[in-house]
């Protein structure tokens, strides 16, 4: 696991969506897993402002989102595929038959999540997955406990996630209790993967995940698997952290091409 300590969550977006768009740049039709949740926020507006300002193109980019709501239409304004919409599709060239988000209110949710992972193999797979950290260590919505092997699938969000949620929903008896999420096992499959945990909420998810012994209590540990996984933190998500200073050192001595910016 690649682990990169910046000075603040704005500087840590900048260089995430420097990494997205290089992504992007090498291959024009990137198939991209996306996120949602405060963390990419900041990263989206720097990949709208790249768009803008220098030409990045996401014409042929197809994207695939993590996870949604059940029970909430895309137009309903607290569904992922409404944020998606508002933070991140509207102000780019992306193609909207391209962009993926779980379909939250289909009939048959059990086929809906089969043919979520269908159209991902059929895109040819995800080239780099976008991540956030739940607080307590969940990667989409897997929660502490789900299988490490599991596949997109209606999962029923812990007490704390709806917590941690609910502020934007006014209550939390407001919220949905069930989302449909890719799978662990759907997320490693990526090529690469993106996280990004900023704060001093993330401080106990952020040490288990990346220092931690690999467990279902903490489904972003399953990272520790993957071949080709990138973890962006601020000073304070990695306060934790007992070898932050041999990842700062790894930062210093990588070769020019190891850079990301
Ligand atoms: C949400 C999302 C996750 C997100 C996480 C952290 O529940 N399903 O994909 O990464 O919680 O959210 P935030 O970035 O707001 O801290």
């Amino acid at each position: 696991m690649e682990v990169i300590i910046r000075d603040s969550a704005e500087a840590g977006c900048v260089l995430g969506a420097k990494i997205l768009a290089s992504v992007i740049r090498e291959k024009p039709a990137a198939v991209i897993g996306l996120a949602t949740g405060r963390t990419p926020l900041r990263l989206y507006q720097e990949l709208i402002r790249l768009h803008r300002e220098d030409g990045l193109d996401f014409s042929q980019v197809t994207t695939f989102n993590l996870d949604e709501y059940v029970g909430l239409a895309g137009t309903h304004v607290q569904s992922y595929r409404y944020f998606m919409q508002e933070n991140l599709f509207r102000h780019i060239n992306i193609d909207l038959t391209r962009t993926h988000v779980p379909n939250g209110i289909a009939i048959d949710l059990h086929v809906e999540c089969r043919a979520y992972e269908e159209k991902i193999i059929a895109a040819g797979g995800i080239d780099l997955q976008l991540l956030g950290l739940g607080r307590n260590g969940h990667i989409g919505f897997n929660e502490p406990t789900g299988s490490l092997r599991s596949r997109t699938w209606i999962k029923i969000l812990s007490e704390q996630t709806l917590r941690d949620n609910s502020d934007v929903f006014g209550s939390m008896d407001l919220m949905p209790k069930h989302a449909l999420t890719m799978g662990v096992g759907t997320i490693l499959d990526a090529r690469r993967c993106l996280l990004l945990a900023f704060g001093p909420a993330k401080v106990r998810a952020v040490e288990h995940m990346v220092e931690g012994p690999l467990a279902a209590i903490c489904p972003g540990s399953a990272l520790q698997l993957h071949p080709r996984a990138t973890v962006i933190l601020d000073e304070n998500s990695a306060a934790g952290l007992r070898y932050a200073d041999h990842y700062r050192w790894v930062d210093r001595n990588k070769f020019a091409w190891q850079r990301h910016g």
